[in-house]
């Protein structure tokens, strides 16, 4: 399959007015095929579709597929015809195609259709990835490195080959520049305490922003608690953005480290990147990236953005739990202290002294999660047939159009209105607490997260305590969007909401 070649907007905003007001006046139909950029149709690669012993992941056509076939006609069962013959494109392919290759969105909760909007919390994993690491257990099953036989090899290149998916799909230097860690919380307490503590004096200052995940507050905290160091944290704007003439004054000769968020889980808002990182460098601080909500969501460039560190999650991105992803410069990984000490990161020990391996299997002590590491570089070969941009492209159309549906709803309050944002509609619903509204949805097959997310400040900053947060990927629907919002019109519409919801 070739990929198309969308060019990327320059800013991941919402489209414009007066696509905005197309969709306030219901002018789906004549809003929705702009998301076709082909309608070729499915055509089978010849190249990729030939017998082949050896394992070669693919974005499989509808009649090949498990019964996630059915979940796309069910989905569009929501709905009148009309929205159905619109079904869009994520670039090449139909997004029936794309929700046939997901076995789980057939799925049927409560009697109804599985309508799966908590793509923040985890995102659903296509067959392809489900059928690697399968396959990685029948045929190539070894501990990595150390073993001379057939299996090793093939597990060492397995893993390898992934490390190095890894480093091409962020852009990535080399695959030496990847480490390998369980999520991305590992990997910004890793950042922590091999890279930033050895630098730490009582007196010096760490900068975070009001939009962290709990996993991008709690080590820094933990760390500034242990070394005498200060947490200052970067405010946001009304809407939720960062405002980056108050984080800029943040930085002072003390200022040792910064570490912050691409896009908040909690409101959706995309951060300001380029301007936080070329602040931080005027500043010469060094920066890292907590990129989990926005790995699935656009393009990453970490060369191009000139992050220092960056760091995501394999369950993310349509990829196995408990495998991430730690990047960092060459420089400061060979910088970093080692993360664990064991096996496989070192390559002499005596009593007397021990020296390690460079990275990444200095940071890699002990075996790892080699199968889910392979299965994530499935996972990438999966979106990466799809287009990054044909992804951010689509999701930007549907956060839109979400926005907009949410928006008739009487009582409902956003939360995040960020121009930049991906991903994520947080609200809450006048008289229904997010939990009630959560069980209420998930009568109706939609699941969504309500609570606070762990991400305790930024919702506190507005005034809540939990919101309900119903979150995008690139397999979800218009159609899905029209249930949400229906059944959410419903519920304002009755006279009280029962205990047992
Ligand atoms: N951090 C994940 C979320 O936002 C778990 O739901």
């Amino acid at each position: 399959m070739s990929t198309t070649t969308n060019s990327v907007p320059k800013h991941w905003g919402l489209p414009e007015e007066w696509e905005l007001a197309a969709l306030a006046a219901g002018r789906l139909a004549e809003y929705l095929p702009r998301l076709a950029y082909s309608s070729a149709g499915y055509e089978p690669d010849p190249k990729t579709e030939e017998p082949n012993p050896s394992y070669a992941p693919r974005v499989v056509a509808q009649d090949d597929a498990t019964p996630g076939a059915q979940a796309a006609s069910d989905a569009g069962a929501f709905v009148p015809a009309l929205r159905q013959a619109a079904l869009p494109y994520v670039g090449e392919y139909p997004l029936e195609k794309i929700r046939a290759d997901f076995p789980i969105l057939a799925e049927k909760i409560k009697d109804r259709q599985l309508v799966w909007l908590d793509n923040a919390a985890t995102t659903q994993r296509p067959a392809q990835v489900i059928e690697r690491i399968r396959h990685y257990y029948e045929h190539e099953n070894s501990n990595v490195h150390r073993g001379a036989h057939t299996l090793a090899g093939r597990s060492t290149e397995a893993y390898e080959g992934a490390r190095a998916k890894v480093a091409t799909f962020i852009g990535a230097p080399a695959p030496e520049n990847i480490v390998f860690v369980r999520g991305t919380t590992e990997a910004l307490n890793l950042v922590a305490n091999a890279y930033v503590r050895p630098l730490l004096r009582p007196g010096d200052e760490i900068i975070v922003t009001l939009l962290e995940h709990h996993s991008n507050i709690v080590p820094w905290q933990i760390l500034a608690e242990e070394t005498g160091a200060l947490l200052r944290v970067a405010t946001v704007d009304a809407s939720g953005q960062i405002l980056v003439s108050e984080y800029a004054k943040l930085f002072n000769r003390n200022t040792r480290f910064v570490s912050v968020t691409h896009v908040s889980n909690a409101l959706g808002t995309v951060a300001p990147l380029e301007e936080m990182i070329g602040i931080a460098h005027a500043q010469g601080a060094r920066i890292c990236v907590d990129g989990a909500q926005s790995i699935s969501h656009m393009p990453i460039d970490v060369s191009a953005l000139d992050a220092d560190f960056f760091a995501f999650s394999g369950h993310k991105l349509f990829g196995p739990t408990g495998i991430g992803v730690l990047y960092g410069k060459s420089d400061l990984l060979e910088a970093a202290r080692p993360w664990q000490g064991g096996g496989n990161m070192i390559s002499d020990v005596t009593f007397a002294r021990t020296v390690y391996k460079k990275a990444p299997e200095k940071f890699e002590a002990g075996t790892g999660n080699i199968a889910d590491a392979v299965g994530l570089g499935a996972a990438i070969d999966y979106v990466s047939a799809i287009g990054m941009d044909n992804v951010a492209r689509y999701e930007q159309e549907l956060l839109a159009y979400g926005i907009s549906e949410l928006g008739r709803i009487p009582g409902l309050r956003p939360v995040g209105s960020a121009t930049r944002r991906a991903g994520v509609l947080s609200f809450v619903l006048d008289g229904h607490s997010p939990e009630e509204v959560g069980r209420y949805l998930n009568e109706a097959g939609i699941a969504v997260r309500a609570g606070h997310h762990c991400a305790q400040p930024i919702l506190r900053h507005f005034g809540y305590e939990a919101t309900v947060r119903p979150s995008i990927a690139f397999y979800n629907t218009p159609a899905e969007i029209e249930h949400l919002a229906r059944t959410l019109l419903a519920l304002t519409r009755l006279p009280y909401i029962s205990s047992t919801y």
